[in-house]
């Protein structure tokens, strides 16, 4: 399975936060927006991913990111001329994707919870239909809500409804199946003008393919799209990594427990890292993965995003 990162749109309620600099890249406690987003995909074993931005920031992210290769993974790029919507994503994504399944990201999403790399690799074994996450919010009316039957069916399926039918909010993390390309290249702009995300997931729902599976107590699913919801999730990190001497979206932690690099790669980039908290946890993984020579460190075990 390819994953695609979406992180564009105008950041215009983080305004002036975003004048100068693009909301994904802006700090959660110690690190840019977007290593959350790219860990929940490397959670979920996906290595191929796509970026794309608008033509003002991509190059940022490639000053952060670059190829990937660093992670063991392999990133590349594509311009969002225009927001035009979530699903553009895979009209944008279509050469990028070929023939094969599909995660997308919402590029200012964040997942933490134990459990979670489990049910994300689950997910990306999917071949036929689409596989969405739903999380428990007090105002559904911001989010695309879902409604679901006594056996999580889903019922209903509806962008920012003025009269929601739950409480259980469709979160930006979504996998499809193959045929996802076509179905959004048919897909027409909503009344906002926007090619909707919810009409995508609507489609697998009318053809009986679409799946939702609950995130409970045991997750935190924060999004950032304000200046109280960015601070909510700054305090979260800082509070669980302070407290636990772990980081959440590691990506070198990641990848190495994924086995996207060796020990040896891990060595390197870790004894180069810059001292900084991010740096010296590096540093204080390798001297774990010295003691212990065992090719996992036990800190990523459980793991987080
Ligand atoms: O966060 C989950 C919610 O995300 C879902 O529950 C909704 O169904 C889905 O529509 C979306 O709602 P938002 O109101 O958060 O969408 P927003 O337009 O704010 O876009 C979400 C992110 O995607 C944002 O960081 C900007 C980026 N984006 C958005 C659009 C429309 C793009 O990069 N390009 C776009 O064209």
């Amino acid at each position: 399975m390819k994953g695609i990162v979406l992180a564009g749109g105008s950041g215009s309620r983080l305004y002036p936060m975003t004048a100068a600099v693009t909301k994904q890249l802006l700090p959660i406690y110690d690190k840019p927006m977007i290593y959350y987003p790219v860990a929940t995909l490397m959670l979920a074993g996906i290595r191929d991913i796509l970026l794309i931005s608008t033509p003002r920031d991509l190059e940022r992210y490639v000053d952060l990111l670059g190829d990937g290769s660093r992670w063991g993974l392999s990133i590349s790029y594509a311009e969002q001329k225009r927001p035009e919507g979530i699903a553009q994503a895979f009209r944008i994504g279509r050469t990028f994707l070929g023939n094969e399944p599909a995660a997308l990201i919402l590029g200012d999403n964040l997942f933490f919870g134990s459990g979670l790399s489990q049910r994300l690799a689950q997910a990306s074994t999917l071949t036929d239909g689409a596989h969405i996450f739903a999380c428990r919010v007090d105002d559904p009316q911001r989010y695309g809500v879902v409604e679901l039957d006594a056996d999580q069916r889903p019922l209903s399926i509806v962008e920012k409804p003025r009269h929601p039918a739950s409480n259980w909010a469709v979160t930006g993390l979504y996998f499809y199946d193959r045929h996802v390309v076509d179905i959004a290249a048919d897909l027409k702009p909503s009344a906002r003008g926007e090619l909707e995300i919810t009409d995508l997931n609507a489609h697998y729902l009318k053809a009986g393919t679409l799946t939702v599976e609950r995130l409970g107590r045991g997750f935190a699913w924060l999004d950032t799209g304000t200046p109280e919801t960015l601070m909510a999730a700054t305090q979260f990190v800082c509070a669980l990594e302070t407290r636990q001497g772990i980081k959440i979206a590691c990506l070198e932690e990641i990848a190495l427990a994924q086995g996207f690099i060796g020990s040896d790669s891990f060595a390197r980039v870790a004894a180069a890292a810059p001292v900084s908290a991010y740096g010296r946890y590096l540093k204080s993984l390798l001297a774990d993965l010295e003691i212990d020579a065992r090719p996992v460190p036990l800190r990523v075990a459980g793991a987080v995003s």
